[in-house]
């Protein structure tokens, strides 16, 4: 097992596989004008599959698969059965925004893909447009439905924004009546490629309860998994469940078991920090298992006790340039 300096577990890796978008979140990038990064500066499915190999032989148990757009990756299927055969890794989930994934459903669930998160932010179609810059909703939909007829769990993340798709809080809470879905609203976070400068944070977790309480007066506190970023709550009679992500409030570093790998090989030991290390460059560069693993190791042991000391130990102090594509989510 792998622990940090402050005695966290490390079991969870979140692994972009690419920086490319279909979608133009207005939280996550800028309309016009990203710069995708050049194909040789990606790590190759090699390059990902050795390092994979090396954390699970230190004592990573979970993958998520992220992006930017994770099946814009091309051959994405063929790179999940390899993770799956690596001894040591026993989840794989991925995070997608669902416009391309209807049709793999059947594969991934063949896969054995534990579960799939859905980035879903309005029910609404010109609300959808409106956040996204592309008018994708029915494809969307159609993934949620795939993904339910196909019993593979599903949750999905919504972003809640003053002014854009707070009215769809409840619609979306109305989902877990008859589906058995986790539904999570996330708190908006600076991460935009400068999008939207400083998006002032009207709508924290406690203002997303509290609307969620007004309308459902029964909604009682459920029991979160260990490691979890949501605060789980259950309506009674629903099928599913609400969660709300702190993620801006910062409320569950205490149990952060996760580490990221941008899609350039970034090693990130916090959401909020800089890259601590280039696996890319240490793999291209020729180096050994062992000094991968030693450069890990120094690296976990290194770790800011929370979002808001890594954000602190940032070179550059806000990171409202950085785009959520670029770091994985
Ligand atoms: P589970 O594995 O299902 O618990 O998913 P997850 O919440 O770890 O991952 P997901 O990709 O669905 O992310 C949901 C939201 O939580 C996104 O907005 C993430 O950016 C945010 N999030 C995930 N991990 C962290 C983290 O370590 N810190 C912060 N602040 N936010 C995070
Ligand atoms: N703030 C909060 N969440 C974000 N995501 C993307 N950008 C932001 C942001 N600025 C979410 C997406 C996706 C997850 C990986 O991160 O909705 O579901
Ligand atoms: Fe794409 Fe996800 Fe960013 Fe939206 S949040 S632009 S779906 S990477």
């Amino acid at each position: 097992m792998i622990f940090d300096n402050h005695g966290r577990v490390l079991d969870y890796v979140r692994l972009a596989v690419t920086d490319r978008c279909n979608l133009r979140c207005f939280y996550c990038m800028p309309e016009e004008g990203i710069d995708y990064l050049p194909k040789k500066q990606l790590l190759t499915y090699e390059e990902m599959e050795r390092m994979l190999q090396v954390l699970a032989g230190m004592g990573i148990r979970k993958v998520r698969i992220t992006g930017g757009e994770p099946f814009l990756r091309k051959d994405l299927l063929s790179f999940l059965e390899r993770i799956k055969a690596i001894p040591g890794i026993e989840e794989i989930h991925i995070t997608t925004n669902g416009v391309l994934t209807g049709p793999l459903v059947p594969a991934l669930k063949e896969l054995g893909i534990k579960s799939v998160n859905l980035s879903l932010d309005s029910l609404d179609r010109e609300r959808f447009f409106k956040i996204t810059r592309r008018d994708e909703l029915p494809r969307v939909m159609d993934t949620f439905h795939a993904l339910l007829q196909h019993d593979i769990p599903v949750k999905i993340n919504a972003v809640v924004m003053e002014g854009q798709n707070t009215q769809d809080i409840i619609p979306l809470a109305q989902l877990t009546e008859k589906y058995p879905v986790s539904v999570r609203f996330i708190e908006e976070m600076p991460f935009n490629g400068g999008a939207n400068n400083h998006p002032s944070l009207t709508w924290n977790y406690l203002k997303i309860l509290d609307e969620l309480q007004n309308i459902y007066p029964g909604l009682t506190k459920a029991a979160d998994a260990p490691n979890a970023t949501a605060e789980h709550y259950r309506i009674p009679g629903h099928a599913g469940n609400i969660g709300i992500i702190a993620a801006y409030t910062r409320t569950f570093c205490g149990t952060c078991n996760r580490i990221r790998v941008t899609s350039q090989g970034g090693l990130k030991t916090c959401l909020y920090g800089e890259d601590i290390l280039n696996i890319r460059d240490l793999l291209r560069a020729g180096t050994t298992d062992e000094s991968l693993n030693a450069a890990f190791q120094g690296a976990f042991k290194n770790r800011a006790k929370d979002g808001f000391e890594a954000e602190e130990q940032r070179q550059f102090l806000l990171p409202v340039f950085q785009s959520m594509s670029t770091i994985g989510g």
